[in-house]
């Protein structure tokens, strides 16, 4: 069975719950200028989808498509990562990821995906991980790079762009179990 908390020097990482969705949804509140820049569920966010939303990721978990994890710092809830979209057959997923405004540019987010890639290679047994972030999404991008992924393409208008109505082009990112010394 998956690890359902991850620890990391200044982070708890735990399975998506039904106990996180007012943390959850604080953070996400406070943080939604940044957010709806490029998450296309943030112009809708609410509780209510919040609730949905780990419902989901409890669902996914248990059907072992997806792995969400509740982001805490100091206790709080900071944000959210998971790693989705895993395919059985040819052994990848990626990874996504939101933290609250007020704790980005702190490396936190970087800790947190580094435990992700821990988990997707050690414990799923990944042999690739994907990463997507808009081009002008300079925070994701340089999550992606700190981490060693490269980057492998721009995939045309993949994402909307909720604040404009229009859409992103994204670059996609890679990562191969063999280049991750943890592994
Ligand atoms: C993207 C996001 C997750 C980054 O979280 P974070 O905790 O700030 O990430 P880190 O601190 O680990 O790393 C961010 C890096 O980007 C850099 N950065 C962020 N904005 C920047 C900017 N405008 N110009 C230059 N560098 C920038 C930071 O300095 C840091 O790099 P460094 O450690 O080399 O200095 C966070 O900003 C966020 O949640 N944004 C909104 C949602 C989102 O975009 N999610 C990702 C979708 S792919």
């Amino acid at each position: 069975m998956p690890s359902r908390t991850l620890h990391t020097q200044r982070l708890v990482l735990e399975a998506a719950s039904p106990a996180h969705v007012d943390g959850l949804w604080a953070a996400q509140e406070v943080s939604l200028p940044e957010l709806i820049r490029y998450m296309p569920w943030a112009p809708t966010a609410s509780r209510r989808t919040t609730e949905t939303y780990v419902e989901t990721m409890v669902r996914r978990w248990n059907d072992a498509t997806d792995w969400a994890f509740t982001v805490f710092h100091e206790d709080t809830v900071a944000g959210s990562i998971s790693l989705m979209g895993y395919e059985a057959l040819s052994d990848l997923a990626e990874i996504g990821y939101w933290m609250r405004s007020d704790l980005t540019g702190r490396g936190l987010m970087t800790e947190a995906a580094a435990a992700i890639v821990d988990f997707g290679f050690q414990e799923i047994r990944c042999h690739r991980l994907e990463l997507l972030a808009a081009v002008d999404n300079i925070g994701s991008i340089r999550v992606a790079e700190k981490l060693g992924f490269s980057r492998e393409g721009r995939l045309r208008e993949a994402n909307r762009a909720p604040a404009t109505g229009g859409r992103h082009d994204m670059y996609a990112f890679g990562l191969l179990v063999h280049e991750w010394p943890r592994a």
